[in-house]
């Protein structure tokens, strides 16, 4: 009982949506906090692949609620979709539930977080072009259309909206030699949205009080990852939301000492996608082995992700914003067969040894890894569910991560179906 918030300690695409699959049978309730469908989780389990990108993950056990809270930016499009998707497949979506407070994503945040992109030109982002970051601008600026306006649409929301779209065609017209918006068009939008999300609106942060006081297990599904986060990321190359813990007791409207554990997911290697400093990343054949073997591309745009050896100094950064209680290893099968792993376990800058993670970019940028190596293993760790079938080497490589985080993994994921764990030590 309690809340676990599950948050991914690296760049995102820690494979989060396995995890949650995975613990979700021991939880009542699946919620997720932050992001929006800028977030690709993927789920294999017995009735094939699956990728969310707003639904919770937990939404394949019978018995769990998934909770899309308010600190979410909804792309109602996207959400009808999705469920669409997932009901035509089998699985059952009543149980549903999306905060009032949640902003939506409208078309012109879209078209704004496409535009500003290509404005930045050779500095871009490397944004997933779903209009995430202009919607928390707007959140931020207080003029953001929430899920819950949508059923006050003639009285409350129309006389807002028509500040919004006029202020929004000045900026496309003047700005960018755009054509301005029509309001019709989003109000007819907005009553489409209306009727396909109006059962699923709920206080959510009153659902979640009450499944707390019950003594439900609720796991806060995180999305992205720490080093995206918007505080404490690589800025300006991160999301537009709080990834790590902070943002999850915002994020769903409960209070932060409803959180009984914090689990970190990292994976046995980094990847990053977009652009921003990467200080491990491996330019040469063996990232483009490894990205093949993995398939390691962005599951919301198709994008091939950088690839680098385990960032320990990033790790501990992680550790240190978070306070992991337990850890998750994912994808350490993905280096069997590699004649050595390696670690980076300090940045060297301008000739000095820097023991913490810098907070500039460009700073990062010019900081240079220090490696420790050690032996790979040619058995394979693919499918093992036992500490005992590791390899030494691939042992000895866990033990080192912990040692270097200075937090233990509680589970080790050795391939994409549930039955592919390792549980060391129950986590909820
Ligand atoms: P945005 O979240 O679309 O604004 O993109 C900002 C940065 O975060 C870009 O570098 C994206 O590639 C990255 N990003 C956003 N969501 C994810 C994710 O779910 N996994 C990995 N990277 C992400």
């Amino acid at each position: 009982m309690g809340a676990y918030a599950l948050i991914g300690a690296q760049w995102g695409d820690e494979g989060k949506g396995k995890v949650v699959d995975y613990l979700a049978s021991k939880a009542q309730w699946v919620a997720r906090y932050a992001g929006g469908n800028n977030a690709g989780h993927t789920v294999m389990n017995h009735g094939g692949t699956f990728s969310l990108h707003l639904v919770p993950s937990g939404i394949f056990q019978p018995d769990v609620s998934c909770v899309i809270g308010n600190g979410v930016v909804v792309n109602p499009e996207v959400l009808l979709e999705e469920i669409k998707g997932l009901s035509e497949r089998g699985v059952d979506v009543s149980r549903i539930y999306l905060s009032e407070r949640a902003h939506l994503i409208m078309p012109y945040h879209i078209q704004i977080d496409a535009l500003e992109e290509e404005a930045r030109g050779r500095a871009s982002l490397g944004t997933t072009g779903t209009g995430v970051g202009p919607a928390y601008v707007d959140k931020a600026s207080r003029t953001g259309i929430r899920a819950g306006d949508l059923l006050y649409l003639e009285d409350e929301l129309l006389p807002r909206l028509k500040r919004v779209v006029e202020d929004k065609s000045r900026i496309l017209t003047k700005l960018y030699g755009q054509p301005p918006l029509s309001l019709q068009e989003i109000l007819d939008q907005c009553a489409r949205w209306r009727e396909g999300l109006k059962d699923l609106l709920r206080p959510t942060s009153f659902l979640m009080q009450q499944a707390i006081e019950r003594g439900d297990t609720i796991i806060m599904e995180g999305a992205q990852g720490t080093l995206l986060d918007l505080d404490h990321g690589t800025y300006p190359y991160v999301t537009s939301s709080s990834a790590s813990v902070g943002g999850a007791a915002a994020g769903l409207g409960i209070h932060p000492r409803s959180i009984s554990g914090v689990i970190g997911v990292f994976k046995a290697y980094c990847t990053r996608v977009g652009s921003g400093p990467f200080p491990t990343e491996m330019l040469d054949e063996q990232a483009d082995e490894l990205r093949e073997r993995a398939w390691e591309y962005g599951t919301t745009t198709g994008r091939a992700r950088r690839i680098g050896w385990f960032d320990a100094v990033a790790a501990r950064y992680s550790q240190h914003i978070n306070g992991f209680s337990s850890l998750v290893l994912t994808r350490l099968d993905v280096l069997d067969g590699f004649p050595s792993v390696k670690i980076c376990v300090g940045y060297e800058l301008d000739g000095e040894l820097l023991g913490y993670f810098p907070s500039g970019a460009t700073q990062l940028q010019r900081c240079k890894p220090v490696y420790e190596e050690m032996p790979g293993w040619s058995d394979p760790t693919e499918g093992a569910t036992r500490m005992e079938q590791l390899p030494a080497e691939a042992a000895a490589y866990v033990g080192r991560l912990e040692e270097l985080i200075g937090c233990e993994f509680h589970l080790i994921s050795t391939g994409p179906h549930r039955d592919e764990t390792i549980m060391l030590k129950p986590m909820i």
